[in-house]
């Protein structure tokens, strides 16, 4: 009998976490080395220091990653595309809601060119980026992932609060990157599952300035959204390419 690997795989996973230093992207990386047949994870940071930082697991290998240097892109890439394993996994887990510098818009009083471009550079373009250099890598002839987190809040058929404009509308448009990409991934790839995902509100960097008067039990750690999510893309086949998925599996209007 054919062994099911984790992911809904066919052979053991060789994945690239892209910001998966912390948060949600950490956990699914840890989560994904915590099998043994996983054969290698590659995790992307901006860190510096953390890149080279040496791993004691000889599977993990970390590579400086800002998804908005185009140049950056292209080099990950290249390396990737040499390494004897290949990859059949591509997992996005960059996102950007606040700085020092700015929080999410309450009101369109707040909207201001310089927040907009470095949302969008990260939530949306720096998607694109690795829709366009990345996914490329992943195998023709076999199922194969390629995932972004997006957020529920980028569906416009479900906003009923506003506010947070730019996080919202990157991710709507993020979720129109993937959507374009799978269906022209299907053409040469037609086992490919390319989805957005939804992680829940989770515990993490990101979420901590709006999570504080949120009980324990409304937020789901970074290690437990990260393993609803591997279970939500198990269950996933191509037919379900080019959709948005919450962590606990329903699909989310766009
Ligand atoms: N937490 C929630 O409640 C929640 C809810 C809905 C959706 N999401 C989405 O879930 C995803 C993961 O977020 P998280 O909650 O795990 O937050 P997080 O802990 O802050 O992680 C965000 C990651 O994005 C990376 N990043 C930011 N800008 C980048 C850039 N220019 N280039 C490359 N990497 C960049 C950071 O990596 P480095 O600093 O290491 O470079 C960091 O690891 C995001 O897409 C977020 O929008 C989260």
């Amino acid at each position: 009998m054919v062994r099911r690997h984790l992911l809904g795989l066919n052979e053991p996973v060789s994945a690239l976490v892209i910001g998966g230093r912390e948060g949600i992207g950490g956990a699914i990386a840890a989560a994904l080395l915590d099998d043994e047949s996983t054969v290698a994870v590659t995790v992307t940071s901006r860190d510096v220091k953390w890149v080279g930082t040496p791993s004691s697991d000889t599977r993990l290998h970390r590579c400086l990653l800002d998804v908005t240097k185009t140049e950056q892109m292209v080099r990950l890439a290249e390396e990737l595309s040499h390494r004897q394993s290949g990859l059949n996994v591509i997992l996005n887990c960059t996102g950007l809601l606040h700085t020092e510098g700015f929080g999410p818009e309450r009101s369109w009083r707040h909207l201001d060119m310089q927040t907009m471009q470095q949302v969008f550079a990260v939530n949306t373009f720096g998607v694109a980026l690795t829709v366009r250099y990345l996914l490329p890598l992943l195998p023709r002839d076999r199922r194969a992932i390629f995932a972004s987190i997006s957020a529920r809040v980028g569906s416009i058929g479900d906003n009923r609060l506003g506010g947070w404009y730019s996080y919202r509308a990157s991710k709507a448009a993020q979720n129109m990157m993937i959507r374009t990409g799978a269906i022209e991934a299907k053409r040469a790839r037609p086992n490919l599952v390319c989805v957005a995902l939804h992680p829940g509100t989770v515990r993490t960097a990101l979420s901590d300035p709006f999570t504080k008067r949120k009980a324990e039990d409304e937020l789901f750690t970074p290690s437990e959204s990260g393993q609803h999510l591997i279970d939500v893309l198990s269950g996933l086949s191509s037919k379900d390419s080019g959709y948005h998925f919450a962590w606990d599996g329903e699909r989310i209007p766009w």
